[in-house]
């Protein structure tokens, strides 16, 4: 490949399939470097990338998800913008998600979060993952063949959060349905004509009513602990601030959560020495996970603001710049892991890779995820023998043809037929 500089990251197509010799040649010339598309600069290496997530007084997250799109309204000057963005925060697209907020609405934000993922909570979360994994495999087990995506990781990790959050029983089937993860049960489109089709506003909609009703009528569930968390002082957060939370949880967990497990899928199909190895020692499978998002990272870019003019790397970046991080360029960066594009299920430093961010902002889910990881890998492994990629699907091995979504900000398959020989 030639000439880094001159692609547009965000709309070349031909980075779908594979961003790596593009992320390398950005680093090999600089870890920290301007790219085509005006005032954004694309960091691809390891420390640099800690370093920007660290450093949450220089880099606002008022972009975290929108990145230069649309940017501030008016054109920043000086070395500290500070003020400008306070100014114009809310006009950036989903300001008031708690990605996008800088300190201290996010801390306030968080510790509420804090209080909703108790490990009480994911303890019997985990317990609702391994009824929810059998009753989808069985679904498929005797078709001896599944889309991982469509058949099984999206409608899951949708109801992991769905139990997660306490959304009642009978109302989680309507939730597959809306947020697209299964097709919409019969009849179930005339039960809810009031409900919006689309799924923010009904997921929006749906928690608006939970936490209302069960402010006026406390029962004892989940979604009760929901809506009567206080932040730390004892004050009780708008209903708008914890059905924002609850809402972003779906976007935040179900999709990347859905891509771990699917790349995981991929390397254990196309590895039949590493799906041995598995099988043979089940206590490998959080080596396993790590290594997958080390290689795979679901979030492909991850945005900042320049607050302040400053270094990184070496490199001075001006206030106003968008900083554009790409965790899986950074987990592939020679400095810090060695020969880096291969899989490796006994790296040892494999969890040291940054799929879930780092700093004020780390992801939260990530023990949830590794759960969802490896009660899946447990259940696929138990209950599959020879689980292989489908060549009707995707082509012999030697030119195996797979499709990836077409997004920059995250990054995975769109689709992947397995087969395998059910064990009776
Ligand atoms: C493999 C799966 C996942 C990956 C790769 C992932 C990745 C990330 C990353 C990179 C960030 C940092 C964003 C930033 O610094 O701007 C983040 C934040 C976040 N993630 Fe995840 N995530 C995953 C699963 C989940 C799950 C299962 C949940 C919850 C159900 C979740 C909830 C969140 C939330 C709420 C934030 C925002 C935290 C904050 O701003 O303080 N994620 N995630």
């Amino acid at each position: 490949m030639s000439g880094a500089e001159d692609v547009d990251f965000f709309t070349d197509s031909a980075l779908v399939a594979n961003p790596y010799p593009y992320f390398d040649e950005l680093r090999a010339q600089c870890p920290v470097h301007a790219v085509k598309h005006p005032n954004v600069v694309a960091v691809t290496g390891y420390d640099e990338a800690v370093e920007v997530y660290a450093n949450s007084a220089a880099f606002s997250s008022c972009n975290a998800v929108s990145g230069p799109f649309p940017g501030l309204p008016v054109r920043a000057e000086g070395d500290d913008i500070s003020e400008l963005i306070e100014q114009y925060r809310d006009q950036l697209p989903m300001s008031d998600l708690l990605v996008n907020l800088d300190e201290p609405a996010h801390h306030a934000q968080r510790a509420l979060l804090r209080s909703l993922l108790t490990p009480r909570r994911l303890k019997n979360n985990e317990a609702t993952m391994w009824r929810l994994a059998d009753s989808y495999i069985d679904k498929f087990i005797e078709a001896g063949t599944f889309e991982v995506m469509k058949d099984y990781a999206k409608p899951f990790s949708l109801l992991v959060i769905a139990d997660l959050l306490g959304v009642p029983e009978d109302d989680r089937e309507e939730f597959g349905a809306r947020l697209g993860a299964e097709k919409p049960a019969p009849g179930v489109g005339e039960d809810t004509q009031k409900v919006s089709n689309n799924p923010l506003e009904f997921l929006h909609e749906r928690f608006s009513t939970y936490i209302e009703e069960r402010r006026r009528k406390p029962r004892v569930d989940v979604l009760t602990d929901l809506a009567t968390v206080t932040y730390k002082g004892g004050s009780i957060p708008e209903i708008e601030v914890v059905v924002g939370l609850a809402t972003f949880l779906f976007a935040a967990g179900q999709d990347t959560t859905a891509r771990l497990i699917t790349s995981a899928m991929r390397v254990l199909a196309e590895n039949p020495d590493v799906q041995r190895r598995l099988r043979e020692d089940r206590a490998r499978i959080p080596d396993f996970l790590e290594e997958t998002l080390r290689t795979e990272s679901p979030t492909m870019s991850d945005f900042r603001l320049t607050r302040v003019t400053t270094t990184v790397g070496g490199q001075r970046i001006p206030a106003g710049t968008t900083v554009m991080i790409h965790p899986g360029a950074a987990n592939r960066d020679p400095r810090r892991f060695t020969d880096p594009e291969a899989f490796r299920l006994d790296r040892d430093n494999a969890g040291e890779h940054i799929a879930f961010g780092r700093g004020a902002h780390s992801c939260p889910g990530g023990p949830l995820a590794r759960a969802e990881g490896r009660v899946s890998i447990e259940r696929f492994l138990d209950r599959m023998t020879d689980i292989r990629v489908s060549e009707a699907a995707h082509g012999p091995a030697v030119s195996r043809r797979y499709e990836y979504e077409p997004s920059f900000i995250l990054r995975g398959l769109r689709g992947l037929q397995l087969d395998f020989t059910p064990v009776r």
